[in-house]
């Protein structure tokens, strides 16, 4: 019987080390620091912070990549979301976007934050300074309002 564990336990621990030689590659891909939300958009101190906290990790090209991010299988789950958060929305290629994809990820931040649907429900356990407060949401929600007319604006008057 203790053959038997003994065995299992060095093929268990044979496929751990070779599972970290798949899966998808971390990337944090250089800023550029003309397409940031920074180049587009004034983005008041206050909420940069907030977003820095709560969001950069998979909407923007500066991820810090968390220690359990580096061990397979969990890295692949991790990897996942930062791709996926980036395809979706990313501060890191904001002025990249045109006025209209810009207006409805707007909506979309105000809406998330304030259904509590962001920052993801598995990530603010091991991620506590990414909890966002009720005023967080407040001045995040309040910035995406201000920023939306803006935009509204600067359409208007183009069109003129
Ligand atoms: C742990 C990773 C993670 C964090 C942190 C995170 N997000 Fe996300 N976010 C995702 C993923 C993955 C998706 C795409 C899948 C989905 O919609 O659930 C997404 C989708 C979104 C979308 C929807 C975009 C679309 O096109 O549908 C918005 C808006 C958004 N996030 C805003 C935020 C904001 C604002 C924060 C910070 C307050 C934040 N997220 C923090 C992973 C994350």
């Amino acid at each position: 019987m203790k053959k038997i564990l003994k065995r299992l336990l060095i093929i268990l621990g044979l496929v751990l080390i070779v599972m970290q030689f798949f899966g998808p590659a971390k990337t944090n891909p250089a800023v550029d620091a003309t397409k940031t939300i920074h180049a587009a958009t004034t983005v008041s101190p206050e909420v940069t912070a907030i977003m820095t906290r709560a969001c950069y990790d998979c909407h923007s090209h500066q991820t810090q990549w968390p220690w359990y991010s580096h061990v397979a299988p969990v890295s692949w789950f991790v990897i996942d979301h930062v791709n996926d958060g980036r395809q979706h929305l990313n501060f890191s290629e904001w002025a990249t976007y045109n006025p209209k994809r810009m207006k409805r990820k707007l909506e979309e931040i105000k809406e998330e934050v304030e259904d509590g649907a962001m920052p993801l429900k598995s990530y603010v356990p091991l991620h506590p300074n990414a909890k966002l407060s009720a005023a967080d949401i407040q001045t995040l929600s309040a910035w995406t309002v201000a920023e939306r007319q803006r935009l509204a604006q600067s359409d208007s008057l183009s069109a003129q």
